[in-house]
């Protein structure tokens, strides 16, 4: 594990404590992986599954990105019951060269940059609220209720990530994030551990604003796509906003100007990599990019902000 914290974080901006204490987190030499039981599902984890997938399904039709849609329309990844990550995983790879690994919770840096690194998607087999969710986080102050994302979580790893792995930009794009958080740990060239850390948490920052909590602008360039015309400004391209219905509401509710909760930001990657988190409440920021060309162009042009040498 990479240390929490460095005598570079007064360098970051809305520094908000965001570690969940006393949950495990898997490293490479734990036994990290763990095979989905998908015939012991129970009936309750699928009506959990069918509450919160059915909740957001017309929402997402109407807001969230095209790359979203056109990947969840074409992968096995039902409304009404947990999906079967082997029925998924060969597809994907099928289209981008990805595949899932199922996992048993919360991994490390190290661990997670490295399976990313080889075109794998860790994805848990837990649902939020469900019996084995309380047993496996007995005594731990995580958030837990349907509207939120608590990681990991089975709802949040396949349908808010998973259906953009069948993008072949979107998935090279992912790849290019893993293996640079893989080279920055390696530490090749030799900055230390306290930078290594420093630029681990620029990464991470700038992997929140983007894939995580990012939006798009919406040109209406994708109203075909869509039962539904897009009547806000925004698409949704964060699959932490995609998988919650908190998240969701409150983007349009604030993009209608309904709310004042949150507020819509320029994408700044130079801000954005310097600006933390919380990842226990609902955000209180969206960074907007012109189009996920954009972000991809400006990720690459963008290396050395990761190789800050203090
Ligand atoms: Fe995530």
């Amino acid at each position: 594990m990479v240390s929490q914290s460095t005598k570079y974080d007064h360098l970051f901006k809305n520094v908000i404590p965001n570690t969940i204490e006393g949950i495990r987190i898997f490293g490479k030499n734990d036994n990290y992986t763990k095979p989905q039981d998908y015939d012991n599902v129970l009936n309750l984890e699928n009506r959990i599954w069918a509450d919160l997938f059915q909740n957001l399904e017309f929402l997402l039709d109407q807001y969230s990105s095209r790359e979203y849609l056109l990947g969840l329309r074409s992968l096995p990844i039902p409304n009404n019951m947990f999906p079967d990550f082997e029925a998924i995983s060969p597809l994907i790879e099928n289209s981008t060269g990805w595949t899932l690994i199922s996992v048993a919770g919360f991994l490390d840096e190290e661990l997670f940059f490295d399976i990313n690194k080889k075109r794998q998607f860790p994805v848990t087999d837990i649902i939020r609220q469900s019996p084995r969710f309380a047993e496996k986080y007995a005594g731990i102050d995580i958030k837990n209720d349907e509207g939120y994302t608590p990681e990991p979580d089975i709802f949040h790893d396949i349908q808010g990530h998973i259906p953009f792995l069948m993008n072949k930009k979107y998935a090279d794009f992912m790849w290019e994030i893993g293996s640079l958080g893989d080279e920055i740990l390696k530490d090749e060239r030799g900055l230390g551990p306290d930078l290594v850390a420093h630029n681990l948490k620029r990464l991470q920052n700038f992997a929140w604003w983007t894939y995580e909590f990012g939006l798009i602008k919406n040109t209406g360039d994708t109203d075909s796509f869509r039962r539904v015309a897009n009547d806000m400004d925004y698409e949704i391209c964060g699959a932490g906003i995609i998988s919650s219905l908190d998240e969701v509401t409150n983007v349009v509710k604030c993009a209608k100007g309904e709310s004042s909760r949150s507020k819509f930001l320029p994408y700044n990657i130079e801000e954005m990599i310097m600006t933390c988190f919380d990842y226990s409440n609902i955000q209180d920021r969206y960074y907007v990019i012109s189009s996920m060309d954009s972000l991809y162009e400006s990720f690459r042009a963008n290396q050395r902000l990761f190789w800050f040498e203090g």
